[in-house]
C-alpha cells in the first residue's frame, strides 16, 4: 500500500515537473510538416499539446495520437486548390521569361498573394480575440507556452494575450529572415535573401545588397504594416514587432553549414536538421530497383509537397534527358505521365525521401530548395541539381551552390539539354559529391543533436517561466538611442565648446604677449 502511495506520488511529481501544457499555432503548408515533427517528439516526452487549426486547413489533421485540436470555425482559405493556382501561375509566369518584366510580375504577384494571407490571418485573429468563450477556454487550459511559427502573426499576438511565454520555429517573420527581426545585420556581410549573394560582396554588390534591403522595407510598409500595425495597437498598443522581438527563444530553422557567419544572438538556438533520421531500409522492391543500379547508382527527384506538377513540355524535357542516363531515377511525379519516359525511370505518387538519400547508392537528388530536401541532402552528404521554384527556394539553393554542392537550373531557361548537362556535371565532377561530404562531416560534428538542443531549450522555458534574461530590450530604444545618434552629438557638441574655448584662450594670450612685446619695443 504504501509503496504504491509513495510511487503515485513520486509519478505525480516527476508529472509536475517534466510534462508541460502547449498550445502550438502552426502556419499550415510545408511548414506544418515541420513543426508536426517538433509536436511529436514533445509528445513522446510526456508533454499534452493542444494545435490550433482553421477548419478548412489543408494540413493539419484533426484528430492525432500526439495532440489534441482546436479549431476556429474560420475558412482560412490555405488549401491545395488556391495554393495549386497560384503555384501555377508563379511558375508559368517565371517560364514566360527572364525579363525585367517578367521578374517583376513575378514579385507582384507573389507580394498580392501574401498579402491576401495575412489578410485572412487578421480576420481570424480578430475572430479568435473576440471570441469571449474560445478565449476563455484558452485561459483555463493552463498552458506553460506557445510554440509558434511566426511566418504568420497568429501565435505571436495570441501568446501575448494569454500573457505566456513564447517559443518559436523560425526562419522567416512578418519582417523577412528570422534574425533580421533581434540580430545586428550589417548590410556590408550579411546578404539579404533573395539577393542571392554571400557574405563577401564586391562594391557592386554591396550595392545589389542595399537595394534588395530597400525593396524589403518597401514591401513591410505597404504589405504589413498597414494591416498588422492597427490592429495590434489597438489590442496591445505597441508596434506589432515588439511582441515578436519579446519571444524568449528562436528555433532557427538552419545553422552554419547552410548560413553565411554573422551575427546572432543569446535566444537564438540553431536546430538545422532536426528533423533529420538515419535512414531506414527501403521497401523490398523499391530496394530491388535501387540495387539494379549496379554501380551507375540512382539520382532520386522530388519537387517537394506543394507543387504537384509542373509545365507538361518541362516533364516532357526532364524525362527524355532522364532516359539518356545509365542510372536508375526515381522521381515523386503526381501529374500527367510523360511520353518520353525511359525504362530507367520509375515514377511514384510519394517516396520515402530521407530513405533514398541516405542509400549508399545514391549519387543525386534533384531538388526545389525546401527545407527537408536540401536539409536532408546535406546530413546524407548527396549532392544537388537544384530547379528551384518560387519564395525562398532560389535563395536557399543560392547558398548551397556557394559551397560548391549544388548545380542549380534556372526555371525561366531549363530544357533537356541543359537539364541533362547540369544532371552529368554534378554525376561526373567529384568535387560536388566531395564538397557536399564534408559539408555534411561538418553538419555532425556538433555536442548534442539539433533535436534535443530544440527540447531543451522548450523545456527550459517551460521549467523557468521563460528567458528573459537571454533578450535585450534594445527593440524598445529609440533609433536616436540605438545608434546613440544623441550621444554623439552631446560629444561633439562638448568638443566643439572645448575646441572654442581654447582657441579663444590661444588668441587672448597670443594678443597679451603680442601687446606686450609691442609695449617693450616702444
Ligand atoms: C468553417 O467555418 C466557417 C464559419 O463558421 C463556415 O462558413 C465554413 O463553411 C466552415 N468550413 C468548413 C470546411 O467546415
Ligand atoms: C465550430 O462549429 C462547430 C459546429 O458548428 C461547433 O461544434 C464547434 O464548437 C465550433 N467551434 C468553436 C471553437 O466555436
Ligand atoms: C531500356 O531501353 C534501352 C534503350 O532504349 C534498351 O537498350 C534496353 O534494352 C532497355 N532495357 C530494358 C530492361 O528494357
Ligand atoms: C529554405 O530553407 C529554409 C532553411 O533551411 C527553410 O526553413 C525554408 O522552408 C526553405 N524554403 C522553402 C520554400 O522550403
Amino acid at each position: 500500500m504504501l509503496p504504491g502511495l509513495l510511487l503515485g506520488a513520486l509519478l505525480c511529481y516527476v508529472g509536475r515537473v517534466d510534462s508541460g501544457k502547449i498550445l502550438v499555432v502552426p502556419v499550415d503548408g510545408s511548414h506544418w510538416i515541420n513543426m508536426k515533427v517538433l509536436v511529436e517528439e514533445l509528445h513522446s516526452r510526456g508533454h499534452d499539446i493542444t494545435v490550433l487549426r482553421p477548419n478548412d486547413t489543408w494540413y493539419i489533421k484533426e484528430d492525432s495520437p500526439h495532440y489534441h485540436s482546436v479549431t476556429v470555425n474560420f475558412s482560412a482559405g490555405f488549401n491545395e486548390e488556391d495554393f495549386g493556382s497560384m503555384a501555377t501561375s508563379i511558375i508559368s509566369l517565371r517560364r514566360a521569361g527572364g525579363s525585367l518584366w517578367h521578374r517583376m510580375s513575378v514579385e507582384v504577384e507573389t507580394l498580392l498573394n501574401f498579402r491576401h494571407f495575412h489578410l485572412t490571418t487578421i480576420a481570424m485573429i480578430e475572430q479568435i480575440f473576440e471570441d469571449g468563450e474560445l478565449m476563455q477556454s484558452f485561459q483555463e487550459a493552463g498552458y506553460d507556452l506557445v510554440l509558434t511559427d511566426p511566418a504568420m502573426g497568429t501565435g505571436v499576438l495570441l501568446a501575448r494575450r494569454l500573457g505566456l511565454p513564447l517559443v518559436l520555429n523560425v526562419r522567416w517573420t512578418l519582417q523577412g529572415e528570422g534574425h533580421g527581426a533581434i540580430a545586428p545585420s550589417p548590410l556590408s556581410y550579411v546578404p539579404i535573401p533573395g539577393a542571392e549573394l554571400t557574405d563577401k560582396m564586391s562594391f557592386t554588390q554591396r550595392i545589389k545588397n542595399i537595394l534588395f534591403h530597400l525593396f524589403t522595407r518597401l514591401q513591410i510598409a505597404f504589405i504589413i504594416d498597414p494591416n498588422y500595425g492597427p490592429l495590434v495597437q489597438r489590442y496591445f498598443g505597441v508596434h506589432y514587432m515588439e511582441l515578436l522581438q519579446a519571444a524568449d527563444i528562436w528555433l532557427m530553422r538552419t545553422d552554419f553549414t547552410f548560413e553565411f557567419p554573422r551575427p546572432t544572438m543569446p535566444n537564438i538556438v540553431y536546430m538545422a536538421g532536426f528533423q533529420c533520421k538515419p535512414s531506414k531500409p527501403l521497401p523490398p522492391d523499391l530496394e530491388a530497383f535501387v540495387q539494379s543500379a549496379g554501380e551507375h547508382g540512382v539520382i532520386v527527384m522530388t519537387l517537394g509537397t506543394l507543387v504537384g506538377g509542373l509545365p507538361e513540355e518541362l516533364t516532357e524535357d526532364i524525362a527524355a534527358a532522364f532516359a539518356q542516363l545509365p542510372q536508375k531515377v526515381v522521381w515523386r511525379h503526381t501529374g500527367k505521365r510523360p511520353s518520353t519516359v525511359g525504362n530507367n525511370t520509375l515514377l511514384l505518387n510519394w517516396l520515402p525521401q530521407n530513405d533514398l538519400l541516405g542509400h549508399p547508392n545514391t549519387r543525386l537528388f534533384v531538388a526545389h530548395g525546401g527545407t527537408n530536401g536540401i536539409q536532408e541532402a546535406i546530413y546524407h552528404g548527396v549532392p544537388l541539381v537544384g530547379l528551384p521554384l518560387m519564395f525562398d527556394q532560389l535563395d536557399n539553393f543560392s547558398r548551397v551552390k556557394a559551397r560548391g554542392v549544388a548545380n542549380v537550373l534556372d526555371l525561366t531557361t531549363v530544357n533537356k539539354d541543359s537539364f541533362l548537362s547540369a544532371l552529368k556535371e554534378v554525376l561526373h565532377q567529384p568535387s560536388y559529391r566531395d564538397k557536399m561530404q564534408r559539408l555534411s562531416e561538418l553538419h555532425r560534428d556538433q555536442p548534442i543533436k539539433p533535436m534535443e538542443r530544440a527540447m531543451f531549450w522548450i523545456e527550459f522555458v517551460m521549467r523557468h517561466k521563460g528567458a528573459p534574461h537571454l533578450r535585450t530590450d534594445s527593440y524598445k530604444m529609440s533609433t536616436v538611442q540605438y545608434y546613440c545618434i544623441d550621444v554623439a552629438l552631446c560629444l561633439l557638441a562638448v568638443l566643439l565648446l572645448f575646441l572654442l574655448i581654447s582657441v579663444s584662450t590661444l588668441r587672448f594670450l597670443w594678443r597679451k604677449v603680442v601687446c606686450r612685446s609691442k609695449a617693450k619695443h616702444e
